[in-house]
């Protein structure tokens, strides 16, 4: 096989599978391989040049005109006609938001809609986390036994996604289901089978997404960032579009939940399986927010991401012609040793974990990242405190197969309920 500069492609770049069990299980051991051979190569069954190491990936981030977001949200995996045909009955239209916007557009949005963002904006959010994380904890504390995936850890960043956007309480029952469909066909591989019943899902997503903007628009002064939105548009029609806010409400809910869902259970996961890490959050939760950047970086929640050579570039010698498009795998920089002494180490006093790419880079990253933060803090000071004697119990993990979002599906913990703190101390 060759690849499109005519060279031969070498094994394992025609082995890569993003789809496989080997890159869901652990992506940064599936490419250790490239980070040391073959950093940056051309995979033929994707149609994309994979990228793997830390200063690459960061040089790509800086500079967003040569490689450009657009393609962000693309379809990974084109679907056929009839699964295309479906989609186009819903009137399914998912164009620009933030993430795959272009300058000179985007930079003008993303200072219009940051405000909500900002630490003051944020610690109003905060005692709703607290309130859910407890109420679900609650639920469960006293079985001994949990599937936290299952039984908190999927719905509650759900719920502070829905209020973080300002969705209606009412309409919040109905976008629970939709969610994980705009993942798999973003980011997944669905067979010709199942491409219609995931495009009839994402059709009816976006619909939905549809209704609850006008909802918005007829109340534009509720709280929420989209009605944020709604009123920036009177001041800013042409910075925010109709198209980027009906965009938005769909894309924005998978950017705020899933992400969130799964940076959770990996941190969660990953602890538990470092107990010595686990004991010294639960005696000292002053070491929580390291210990959550450290979990980020090494066992982050977007495995990868996407941008699109503009011109002809060279990246880490390999010239790469315009229009090529770019895998870039930041779970893979995020273990790279020229840049994380020892990096597959999991150490909570590492002092650079906080320079991980889960959250992008540059003029393009995480506007969340602060909320994700805050939620992920928040269950681990209250799982440390009421639950610090929790184990993982014996199971095999499985992930949705997707390039980019990654966290385990089921997260089963077990513990003695006799040695609850809160019922010598009740
Ligand atoms: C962008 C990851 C949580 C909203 C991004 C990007 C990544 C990312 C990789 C693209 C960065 C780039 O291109 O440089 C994550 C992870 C999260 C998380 C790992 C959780 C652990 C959230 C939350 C929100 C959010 C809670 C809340 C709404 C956004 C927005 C952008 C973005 C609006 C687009 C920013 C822009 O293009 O200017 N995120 N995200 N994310 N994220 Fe998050």
């Amino acid at each position: 096989q060759s690849g499109p500069t005519g060279c031969p492609v070498s094994h394992g770049a025609a082995g890569f599978d993003p789809f496989g069990d080997g890159y869901q299980q652990d992506p940064p051991e599936y490419l250790r391989w490239a980070r040391e051979q073959e950093p940056v190569f051309y995979s033929p069954q994707l149609g994309y040049w994979v990228v793997t190491r830390f200063d690459d990936i960061k040089a790509i981030f800086r500079d967003n005109l040569t490689f450009s977001p657009s393609i962000a949200l693309e379809k990974i995996t084109p679907t056929g006609d009839e699964a295309n045909a479906v989609l186009a009955s819903y009137g399914f239209a998912l164009n620009r938001t933030l993430v795959n916007e272009d300058e000179p557009a985007h930079m003008p949005r993303r200072r219009a809609l940051m405000q909500p963002f900002t630490p003051e904006a944020l610690k109003h959010h905060e005692p709703m986390v607290r309130r859910l994380a407890r109420e679900y904890v609650d639920r469960f504390i006293d079985d001994g036994r949990a599937d936290l995936v299952d039984q908190m850890l999927w719905e509650v960043p759900l719920t502070v996604a829905m209020h973080f956007l300002g969705v209606p309480a009412d309409d919040m029952d109905t976008l629970r289901r939709y969610s994980i469909a705009h993942t798999v066909n973003t980011w997944g591989r669905p067979r010709a089978e199942e491409q219609v019943a995931v495009a009839h899902a994402v059709g009816n997503f976006w619909q939905h997404a549809g209704r609850i903007l006008d909802k918005m628009r007829a109340d534009p002064d509720a709280e929420g960032w989209m009605q944020y939105g709604i009123r920036k548009q009177k001041e800013l029609p042409e910075v925010v579009t109709d198209s980027y806010l009906h965009s938005m409400m769909m894309a924005g809910l998978v950017a705020a939940h899933e992400t969130t869902a799964n940076a959770s259970a990996n941190a969660i996961k990953l602890l538990l399986q470092h107990p010595k890490a686990w004991q010294e959050i639960c005696a000292d939760p002053s070491l929580i927010p390291n210990a959550v950047e450290e979990c980020l970086r090494h066992n982050g929640s977007v495995a990868a991401w996407r941008r699109l050579a503009t011109k002809d570039v060279v990246i880490g010698g390999q010239a790469i012609p315009a229009g090529s498009k770019l895998l870039i795998i930041t779970s893979s920089a995020n273990h790279d040793e020229q840049h994380f002494v020892d990096a597959d180490l999991f150490d909570i006093h590492r002092d650079n974990a906080s320079d991980h790419l889960t959250f992008g880079y540059g003029s393009h990253q995480c506007m969340g990242k602060n909320l994700a933060r805050m939620e992920m803090q928040i269950f681990l000071e209250e799982f440390t405190r009421r639950l610090p004697h929790m184990q993982l119990a014996e199971q095999r993990f499985t992930y949705v197969p997707n390039t980019s979002f990654r966290g385990p599906e089921h997260l089963w913990v077990q513990w003695d309920v006799s040695r609850n703190p809160e019922r010598a101390n009740p």
